[in-house]
C-alpha cells in the first residue's frame, strides 16, 4: 500500500483535492507534487467534472509552504532551480486545468501555500484569523519560488507585494480581503463554501475576474524602501530582482526567471544558515541572520 498526501474525491460535479499531512503542516514536497500533478490530469480529462476545490487537511493550516526538510537537503543552485521548476509546474497545472479551481484555505497559506492558492480561479477564507497568509521565505535564505514574485504582483499591486515578500511578515485574513489576495471571507466552514462557489462558477453561474498573465505596463523602476530589519541583503536584492524583472515578462517567462534567482539563492551563507536552522530547531528558528 502506499499512503497517499493527496485525497481526491468527488462530490457530485466538484473534484475535491485536500492535501494532507498533518505532521508538516501539510508542506508540499515532491511526493505531493506528483499526486497533485495525477489528479490535475483526471479533473481535466473527466467530462462529469465542472470544477474543483483545493484544500488542507485538518484546521491550522492550508499549506505551511513547501517543504524545508527537502529544500535543506539541496545542495546547489541547479537543485534549487529545479525544485522551484517542480513546484511551479505543479502548482500552474492547476490553471491549466481549463475548468474553475477554488482554493479553501482553511488555515495558514504561507510560502508556497500562498503561491499554490494564487494558481486558484479564486480563494476563500475564515474571517478573524489574525496570521493567515505570507511570503516567509526571506526568512529562511529563500525567495518565493513557487510563483510568489510573479502572481502576488499581478494580484495585488507591486508595492504591496513587495512589501510582504521582502519583510517576511504575514497578513491576516482581513486584510488579504482587502489587498485582494482573497475573494471572499465565510463566518462558517470555508470548504462548505467554496464546493458552493466552484459549483456555480463550474455551471457558468458566476464569474471571477482572471489574473493578468502577460507583462505589465506597470513595472516600477525601483521598489519603495522598506525595513528588512535582520533579513539578508543578499537574498533581498535576489526577492528584488525576481520582482522587477518578472513585470515586464509573460507570467511564464517570469517563472522560469524566479526559479532561476530561487536557485541563486544557494550561492549565499544565509540560505545554507537559513535553512539549516529551521531543520535544527524547527519553528523557533524565527530569525536566523
Ligand atoms: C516542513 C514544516 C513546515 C514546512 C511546518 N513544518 N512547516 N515542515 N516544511 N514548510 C513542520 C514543523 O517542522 C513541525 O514538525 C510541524 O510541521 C508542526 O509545526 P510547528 O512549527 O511545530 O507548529 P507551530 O509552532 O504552530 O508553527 C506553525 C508555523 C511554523 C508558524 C507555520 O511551522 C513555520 O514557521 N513553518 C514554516 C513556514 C514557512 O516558512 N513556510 C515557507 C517555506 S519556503 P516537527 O517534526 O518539528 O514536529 C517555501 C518556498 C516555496 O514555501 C518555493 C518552493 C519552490
Amino acid at each position: 500500500w502506499e499512503v497517499l498526501d493527496v485525497l481526491f474525491e468527488k462530490k457530485g460535479n466538484v473534484g475535491l483535492i485536500t492535501i494532507r499531512r498533518p505532521k508538516a503542516l501539510n508542506a508540499l514536497n515532491s511526493k505531493v507534487f506528483k499526486e497533485l500533478d495525477a489528479y490535475c490530469e483526471i479533473i481535466k480529462n473527466d467530462p462529469e467534472i465542472k470544477a474543483a476545490v483545493l484544500t488542507g487537511f485538518g484546521n491550522k493550516a492550508f499549506v505551511a509552504g513547501a517543504d524545508i526538510k527537502e529544500m535543506a537537503g539541496l545542495t546547489d543552485p541547479a537543485q534549487g532551480e529545479a525544485f522551484a521548476r517542480k513546484g511551479q509546474i505543479s502548482s500552474a497545472n492547476l490553471e491549466k486545468i481549463g475548468k474553475p479551481v477554488v482554493a479553501a484555505m482553511n488555515g495558514l497559506g504561507l510560502g508556497g501555500g500562498c503561491e499554490i492558492a494564487m494558481c486558484c480561479t479564486a480563494r476563500i477564507a475564515p474571517k478573524g484569523l489574525r496570521m493567515f497568509a505570507g511570503q516567509p521565505e526571506v526568512n529562511l535564505g529563500l525567495i518565493p519560488g513557487m510563483g510568489g514574485t510573479q502572481r502576488l504582483p499581478r494580484l495585488i499591486g507591486f508595492e504591496k507585494a513587495a512589501e510582504m515578500i521582502r519583510t517576511a511578515g504575514p497578513i491576516s485574513s482581513e486584510q488579504a480581503l482587502e489587498y485582494g489576495l482573497v475573494t471572499e471571507l465565510v463566518e462558517g466552514d470555508v470548504l462548505v463554501r467554496a464546493i458552493e462557489l466552484a459549483r456555480e462558477l463550474g455551471e457558468g453561474k458566476t464569474k471571477v475576474k482572471m489574473m493578468e498573465m502577460g507583462p505589465l505596463s506597470n513595472v516600477p523602476d525601483k521598489l519603495p524602501d522598506v525595513d528588512i530589519g535582520h533579513l539578508s541583503r543578499a537574498i533581498d536584492k535576489l526577492a528584488v530582482q525576481a520582482i522587477l524583472e518578472g513585470g515586464s515578462m509573460t507570467l511564464e517567462d517570469g517563472l522560469k526567471n524566479e526559479a532561476k534567482r530561487f536557485g541563486e539563492c544557494w550561492k549565499t551563507e544565509d540560505n545554507r544558515i537559513g535553512l539549516q536552522n529551521f531543520v535544527e530547531k524547527g519553528a523557533r528558528s524565527k530569525a536566523p541572520f
